[in-house]
């Protein structure tokens, strides 16, 4: 694996099995039944210049598992960038105070150029469009361990991927690190203007897999294994797109009815979140909130155990992780969320 995660087109499918698995073995760790020091005395800069929670969170959270420390700056208003900084300088200098750093930027390619003045491991966080890697690896790792619950083989599989397909980086990732695999059905489902870029669509379909792009969710999906959907990322849009833009119509709506009329039992419902839920937004619905089938909990709580699989890589432990295991002395829910099934 190379010395930082930038894009999914650094890995190789040796590389991403043995993320898989590395991930599993954080579980324990993951789901608070062991700690590890294998990090300590290792510190992370989380550099986010642009909103997140759960991708800034769960990757702080991942390195404080593993015994490490993180430092923390939000914005460009509290740092040096807003004083004129370029990315070169502010990133040697963070090399300075960090063994790992993430960064979220607003500009495609600026975290690569972030990472190319440094040595020490700097993983993408989301640059703008381009890409999201991480979240990718997370939902792969969530397809797997719901697959292997449902008896379902990922080879041949059948998923959709609706929503905003131009800006949403996390289906950007997702697709290219799917193509890897052995071939399966991808269905593209977007409102005009806001599909796939054609660049990957034809990545995909040359490496064997069978992409069909339409402009409509009412039809039959009843073979579909997983549905991942997307919020429109209007933040990205330019200021004429945003005129002509009337909002997403309803017919986009992943719902319980699309579920339960076009779908199976079986049909499982990702969604990179946040899910937008303010009134008009037509983002997936609540409708699904504590039926099984919707897994976006399960998703989040993915993150962890694959972030510390992406750390422990990258800064070269892998292979310690059991020798430093140790009981957990706190309280922890035996059900993190009320809603939450036992499946
Ligand atoms: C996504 C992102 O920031 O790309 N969220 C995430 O990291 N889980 C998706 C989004 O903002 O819609």
């Amino acid at each position: 694996m190379s010395r930082h995660l930038l894009s999914v087109d650094s890995l190789t499918r040796d590389h991403v099995d043995h993320l898989m698995r590395l991930a599993a073995r954080m579980e324990p760790i993951a789901q608070r039944r062991q700690v590890t020091r294998v990090l300590e005395g290792a510190v992370l800069g989380n550099l986010f210049f642009e909103a997140s929670t759960r991708t800034r969170v769960s990757f702080n959270a991942a390195f404080c598992r593993l015994g490490g420390s993180v430092c923390d700056t939000t914005g460009f208003t509290f740092s040096s960038m807003a004083k004129g900084e370029s990315l070169y300088d502010t990133s040697r200098v963070m090399s300075g105070y960090c063994d790992a750093i993430v960064m979220r930027h607003p500009d495609q390619g600026s975290v690569a150029e972030f990472a190319a003045a440094i040595n020490v491991p700097v993983i993408n966080g989301g640059d703008g469009p381009g890409e999201h890697p991480s979240q990718a690896l997370l939902d792969l790792y969530t397809i797997d361990k719901e697959f292997a619950r449902l008896g379902k083989r990922l080879a041949g599989a059948h998923v959709l991927m609706t929503g905003d397909l131009k800006y949403g980086r996390t289906v950007h990732s997702l697709i290219k690190l799917l193509s890897l695999h052995d071939p399966m059905r991808i269905t593209l489902v977007s409102p005009p203007g806001l599909e796939m870029p054609s660049h990957l669509v034809d990545l995909v379909a040359s490496r064997g897999h069978r992409v069909e792009q339409r402009d409509s969710l009412a039809s039959d999906f009843s073979d579909l294994d997983v549905v991942y959907t997307t919020r429109i990322q209007k933040e990205r849009f330019t200021e004429e797109m945003s005129e002509s833009f009337a909002g997403i119509s309803e017919e986009f709506v992943v719902n319980r009815a699309f579920l339960d009329q076009r779908c199976s039992d079986t049909t499982i419902v990702l969604h990179p979140l946040p899910r937008d839920s303010r009134p008009g937004a037509n983002d997936l619905d609540v409708d699904l909130n504590g039926d099984p089938r919707l897994a976006i909990f399960r998703q989040t709580d993915n993150g962890i155990p694959v972030r510390m699989a992406i750390f422990a890589s990258l800064l070269e432990v892998d292979e310690l992780i059991e020798q430093e295991l140790g009981p957990v002395r706190w309280f922890v829910p035996k059900r993190l969320g009320v809603d939450d099934r036992e499946l």
